[in-house]
């Protein structure tokens, strides 16, 4: 595909980079970014919950360590609060502008993290951000998928309040992502399992590969 197809294809399109902890998205988002930018198109980057100074605050109270007995509808909701304040305050304003939204994170985290993982329900959650959400799935969704050894391996020695949680809740988790991959529409698969190069290869050519529905 050449370099004003690439354009075409891409302004004004709403792009998820998502999976479990450890997974790599936050690296594949920059490298992305970066591509696309090489090949002429103009993005812009999230992380959800972020990039605002509500979600920002937003994103402590959920994290925070102490926080032990947040329960899993109060997690549903707060992240829901700062996704909404971050598709008003940045997507929404960038999509407009043509830009391609690069998200570390969207709907998706919710419905394998609180939906599958916490119980809450993967239906529930896609229904509260229906209600809630202007645009509840983006264009094109890509779950990192990876073992728990993999992630586990990747990641800090101090761990976040979602982090912390168990081995058993983080192998729900992958399986809420792997099976909401399989039910949604314009979400693709990739194994991440690999170096940074290796997976970004495989990312580069489902973007170069895909069509939009
Ligand atoms: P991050 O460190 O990848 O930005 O994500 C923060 C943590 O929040 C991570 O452990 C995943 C978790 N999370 C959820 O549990 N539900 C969500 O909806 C989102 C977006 C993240």
């Amino acid at each position: 595909m050449n370099n004003e197809n690439l354009k075409n294809k891409y302004s004004g399109k709403f792009i998820v980079l998502d999976g479990p902890d450890g997974c790599g998205k936050t690296t594949q988002v920059k490298l992305l970014a970066q591509w696309l930018n090489e090949q002429g198109v103009s993005t812009e980057c999230f992380r959800d919950p972020g990039d605002t100074a509500i979600g920002e605050k937003i994103r402590q109270i959920l994290l925070n360590p102490e926080h032990i007995a947040m329960s899993t509808a109060a997690e549903v909701l707060l992240y829901m609060a700062a996704r909404a304040q971050l598709w008003e305050e940045k997507i929404a304003p960038a999509l407009t502008q043509k830009k391609c939204a690069i998200l570390d994170r969207w709907l998706s985290s919710t419905c394998a993290y609180q939906g599958y993982a916490g119980g809450f329900g993967i239906n529930q959650v896609i229904q509260l951000a229906t209600d809630s959400l202007k645009m509840p799935w983006p264009d094109l969704t890509i779950i990192l998928d990876v073992d728990l050894e993999t992630s586990a391996n990747r990641l800090q020695d101090k761990p976040d309040r979602m982090e912390a949680k168990s081995r058993e809740y983080h192998q729900k988790v992958r399986e809420g992502f792997l099976k909401l991959a399989r039910r949604q529409k314009n979400f693709l698969v990739v194994d991440a399992t690999g170096d940074i190069e290796t997976v970004q290869k495989k990312i580069l050519q489902l973007i170069s590969e895909v069509g939009f529905t």
